[in-house]
């Protein structure tokens, strides 16, 4: 790096889901998907207005949380956009600094730098908005040995469905309303000091009838990448569009989950009852021809319907969840990275064709 990266990050610290029902997604999340248990916040802990469940897979933390009252933030996010992600915790070293070096470089502020105490020491917390609701908390927990952040006490229900194999949050993409793409880059850039590392257009993504552009934001280390959509005019409804006019405004839209072995995971996923989106068998005739020699039989992803795709610096598995709510908005992809830096670029028009389906099937298209 040429210059100082002015906010190093050390990794995605957790995503806050904000829910209508936190105890049923969080049983959700334990069974289909094999989080563990970690923390709670409620009633209990002495908490008035919501409850929060914490759960952990390896490195990945969702914190799933539900308004108790009805006039509250939580309650009217959960209102606006239905089950959505409202927090993405970044982990920092310095959480005042993180704070003042993007408020001074032009950021929303959210939380003012605040340090939180209990009995396994501090944290300090402070938090920026960016796009739609969604906003940036920064978390240093250098002096902290909990479970998770002050007022959280230790999760510890019996039942405890076995993981299934998800080890890190590889990306998370935001879909942003038609005109807004390049402001959310330049927010990345000049605000976080992020850089573009891919870029995407309607040429490069687009089928009979829909389009969308995509830039992907990285952070100084490459740590945190943030995919940014925005929709194109094609000649039906953008899957983004679709997702923007659902969670009324911009959002998260997927969050990527890295797997060492796609196999075992996505035979577990499915299982368990987790909906992926499905290609043709003719995708599977030509896929050979595109990405070359993989150490996989080929015959064991067609069956689970994994995707492939090749860049120069090797390839990549990937598959994608239907949406997990009922509004067709956030989902998951799967991924398991074998050398590609990329995102799966030679699937975009084969899936796009298997949302179209879908969206026909929800008359959105
Ligand atoms: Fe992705």
């Amino acid at each position: 790096m040429s210059e100082k990266d002015f906010l190093p990050i050390n990794g995605t610290d957790y995503v806050e889901f904000y829910v209508g029902n936190a105890k049923q997604a969080a049983h959700y999340y334990q069974t289909a998907f094999g989080f563990q248990p970690l923390a709670y916040a409620g009633l209990e802990t002495g908490l008035k207005d919501r409850t929060s469940y914490v759960l952990q897979q390896d490195k990945i933390r969702f914190v799933l949380t539900t308004s108790l009252v009805p006039d509250s933030d939580i309650a009217e996010h959960q209102k606006q956009h239905g089950d959505g992600i409202k927090v993405i915790a970044l982990w920092v070293d310095d959480a005042r600094k993180s704070f003042e070096e993007t408020v001074k470089r032009g950021a929303k502020p959210y939380l003012e730098p605040v340090v939180e105490k209990d009995e396994f020491g501090e944290i300090v917390r402070s938090g920026i908005h960016t796009y739609g609701e969604t906003v940036h908390i920064f978390i240093e927990r250098k002096n902290y040995n909990g479970p998770f952040l002050p007022g959280f006490k230790k999760w510890e229900p019996s039942y405890r469905p076995k993981d299934t194999g998800l080890r890190y949050v590889d990306h998370m993409v935001g879909n942003v309303d038609w005109g807004q793409m390049n402001t959310w880059v330049d927010f990345y850039s000049d605000v976080m000091g992020f850089h573009n590392i891919i870029s995407f257009d309607d040429k490069d993504i687009s089928t009979e009838y829909t389009a969308l552009m995509s830039k992907v934001m990285s952070s100084g280390n490459g740590y945190i990448k943030f995919p940014i959509n925005e929709p194109a005019k094609g000649r039906m409804k953008s899957q983004i569009e679709e997702y923007i006019d659902f969670y009324h405004g911009s959002g998260c839209q997927h969050v990527a989950l890295a797997t060492d072995n796609i196999v075992t995971t996505i035979n577990e996923l499915k299982s368990r009852g987790v909906e992926f989106l499905h290609v043709p068998d003719s995708y599977y005739d030509t896929v050979t021809d595109r990405v070359g020699i993989i150490e996989e039989d080929l015959n064991i992803l067609k069956n689970l319907r994994i995707l492939i795709d090749r860049d120069d610096e090797g390839y990549l598995l990937q598959l994608f969840s239907k949406p997990v709510e009922d509004r067709p908005t956030v989902f998951f992809e799967i991924i398991q990275r074998k050398g590609a830096k990329s995102f799966g670029k030679g699937n975009f028009k084969a899936l796009f064709e298997s949302i179209e389906l879908e969206q026909g099937l929800r008359g959105t298209l």
